[in-house]
């Protein structure tokens, strides 16, 4: 435990001339130390450290409140208490079966020196791998309701570093492009924001378990210092709670490279245990739909001559499915509420009146009867406040008609979502708000009620709550692979490589993979080869995973479309072999309850030849690799098609050598003989 003696508030704080050193906690493998202090004002801080070297320098903690004294000065550090947790967990579906949690803890009593003699605590969990901690406000007497204005958690980074990150509060909420700028240049930026130090050190901060308030986003205040900033509420206070009440976890995920942040299932374990019991009628699942031909302009949402939500249409994707093995249709525009101007309004949106040319019943039933299941869809365009009041009809039905899972979606611009407020009114709200993280709780609830599965787009961020509710199977969140079909810039060839280490660190995405048809409405149309359209079902996690192209691009390419139809969606284990953040990643996975491994390997817009040791594979068997790779004259602008299937015999001990080509990737089977 105490392997770095000299105090850490020496070493880093700035205030460490006044700084009273506190209580101290190690993670188990003694890498990480947190250390509490309070200066000479009594203001509370911590710091952390990294096999000896400062991470996050003296850092504050507190809150601004309204109506009520702020919780910042003239505090001490009492009742310091400690204990060390270890289990290992299973998760009912994932990108690992089994999930190790340990860690030590330290939590700490920060009251008031002064009357009220006030007080509130704040719980570290040191893992190997990072830190989590979070606040928790006990009743007490003259704090019945509290309103947070705002958290000044502070993450003061102790030396320079790379930050990745996309801004906070524009229009389109989670679906920017990331930017790469030293820590000094980062903005108002969302989370997770992932930095490399100088040496390596890499650091992603993020929330865990965003339950009932607002989430953060990190303001750069000064030099490398970044402050939460909550999401505003809808009224006074960003954050408005009875006590007792605790906030959600504060996440730092630290490795020794790019690729242990995302081997990490930190986020995951500060969330509570599956809370829904048997889960068995969660499927992961790989489907096709009505969609992509819509985001071409093909098709259309509305009704009339273009309408994609037709009978026939439909039944031909399910006929389609059924051919290949696919699990599951999801259909668009099935609805009434299409015809006029739905986007940020969606107050003509019905979710239980299909369309004429649209019978749920009797295609579901069609489906069904073929071993294929409908996904529902439920675009809200935001308006939360008439979504709940359809939602309980809305899943009834789907569940009487045997639709499993629901993709939601809510269109607006940031700040323009619409919720109900404790006065009965409407209101509009920010998407990561506290009101609408109660919202998306309540339809993952009560969906679950009706065994539905719930994807929601344009959603709140993830802080790994699927552990907790295992129906909550996938999401967006950030900028997927439709922005590659419209008229604006698409996604770059670094897009993917940036996903990985940013916004993928907080759980799985909804990316829509699997284009083959390179020309769209974008110029660029897709900026990647087709061995890195095979490449991203393996390095993009995600229970659902779409084979988003037209059907006849797939019937028109059987021979790559081969590598979608075998690669499983469910994972006994995942490894991280290699990787740069926005540069490249190789990915390994072995598919849930068999024996055959996969690997997924991409580059942004440079070439590059990649040495992989297959250190993953079983020992003692040899497997059939069946490759996926860009060929000699690939080029995501050129030729992107230019791709070459080929089979050869290796074992645990071989090492492969990945040739990507610029915007390229590899996508390899493993087959055991
Ligand atoms: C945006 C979603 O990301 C997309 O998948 C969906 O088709 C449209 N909204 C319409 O709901
Ligand atoms: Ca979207």
């Amino acid at each position: 435990m105490h392997r770095f003696l000299i105090p850490l508030f020496v070493l880093l704080s700035s205030a460490a001339a006044h700084a009273a050193p506190g209580p101290r906690v190690a993670s188990p493998d003694g890498t990480i130390v947190v250390e509490l202090a309070t200066d000479n004002d009594g203001r509370p801080a911590y710091a952390v450290s990294r096999k000896g070297q400062p991470v996050i320098a003296s850092s504050r903690l507190g809150f601004l409140l309204l109506d009520a004294p702020k919780f910042e000065r003239n505090i001490e550090i009492v009742q310091p208490r400690t204990r060390t947790f270890d289990e290992t967990w299973e998760q009912p579906w994932g990108e690992r079966r089994l999930i190790r949690n340990h860690y030590n803890e330290l939590t700490v009593t920060l009251k008031e020196k002064a009357k009220p003699f006030r007080s509130f605590d704040v719980v570290f969990r040191v893992f190997d791998d990072g830190v989590g901690f979070r606040y928790r406000f006990p009743k007490q007497s003259g704090l019945e309701q509290v309103k947070i204005s705002e958290e000044l958690t502070e993450f003061s980074l102790a030396r320079d570093a790379t930050a990745w990150w996309i801004l906070a509060g524009e229009w389109n909420r989670e679906e920017y492009l990331y930017h790469r700028t030293p820590v000094q240049q980062v903005g108002d930026a969302q989370t997770p924001i992932t930095f490399r130090f100088e040496d390596g050190t890499h650091l992603s901060i993020h929330e865990a378990a965003l339950v009932d308030y607002s989430g953060m986003n990190l303001t750069r205040v000064e030099d490398r210092k970044l402050k939460a900033d909550l999401t505003p509420g809808i009224g006074e206070g960003k954050v408005v709670l009875a006590a007792p009440f605790h906030t959600p976890w504060r996440t730092l995920l630290l490795s020794d490279d790019a690729a242990g942040l995302a081997m990490s299932s930190l986020t995951l374990n500060l969330n509570e245990p599956n809370t829904l019991g048997d889960v068995s009628w969660v499927k992961p699942m790989k489907y096709v739909g009505v969609w992509w031909e819509m985001h071409l302009d093909l098709k259309s949402w509305a009704s009339g001559p273009k309408h994609g939500a037709t009978n026939e249409n439909v039944r031909k994707h399910i006929d389609f499915a059924a051919k290949h093995g696919f699990g599951g249709v999801l259909v668009e525009g099935w609805n009434v509420g299409w015809d006029g101007d739905w986007f940020g309004n969606g107050e003509d949106f019905s979710f239980t009146q299909s369309y004429p040319d649209f019978d749920l019943e009797a295609l579901s039933r069609y489906a069904r009867s073929k071993g294929v299941v409908l996904i529902g869809h439920h675009e809200t365009s935001g308006n939360a406040a008439h979504y709940e009041e359809q939602m309980g009809d809305a899943f009834d039905l789907y569940q009487r008609v045997g639709v499993p899972a629901v993709k939601t979606g809510y269109v607006a611009d940031a700040s323009q979502a619409k919720v109900t407020g404790t006065d009965g009114k409407r209101h509009y709200a920010w998407h990561e708000g506290q009101d609408m993280a109660r919202h998306h709780l309540k339809v993952v609830t009560e969906a679950a009620k009706r065994q539905i599965a719930v994807n929601p787009h344009e959603p709140i961020k993830d802080s790994g709550l699927r552990r907790t509710y295992p129906n909550w199977i996938t999401r967006e969140g950030a900028r997927g692979m439709e922005f590659s079909a419209w008229g604006q810039p698409g996604n770059p060839p670094e897009h993917e490589a940036n996903l990985v280490f940013t916004r993928l660190l907080a759980g799985p995405m909804d990316y829509t993979p699997g284009i083959f048809g390179m020309k769209t409405r974008s110029t660029d149309g897709i900026a990647t080869t087709w061995a890195k359209q095979l490449s991203l079902y393996v390095v993009i996690y995600s229970p659902l995973q779409m084979a988003a192209d037209l059907l006849e691009n797939y019937e028109k390419n059987p021979a790559p479309f081969q590598f979608i139809k075998d690669v499983p969606v469910d994972w006994d284990d995942t490894r991280v072999l290699n990787g740069e953040v926005g540069d490249y990643v190789t990915i390994a996975r072995k598919e849930r309850g068999g024996d055959n491994w996969y690997l997924g390997a991409l580059t942004d817009e440079d070439g590059r030849t990649l040495s992989v040791p297959l250190t993953f594979l079983d020992e003692g068997r040899r497997y059939t690799a069946q490759i996926y790779r860009d060929g000699d004259k690939a080029h995501w602008k050129t030729a992107p098609q230019d791709i070459v299937i080929e089979e050869r015999s290796v074992a645990r001990g071989d090492t492969l050598t990945l040739k990507l080509a610029p915007g390229g990737g590899q996508a390899i089977r493993f087959v055991a003989q």
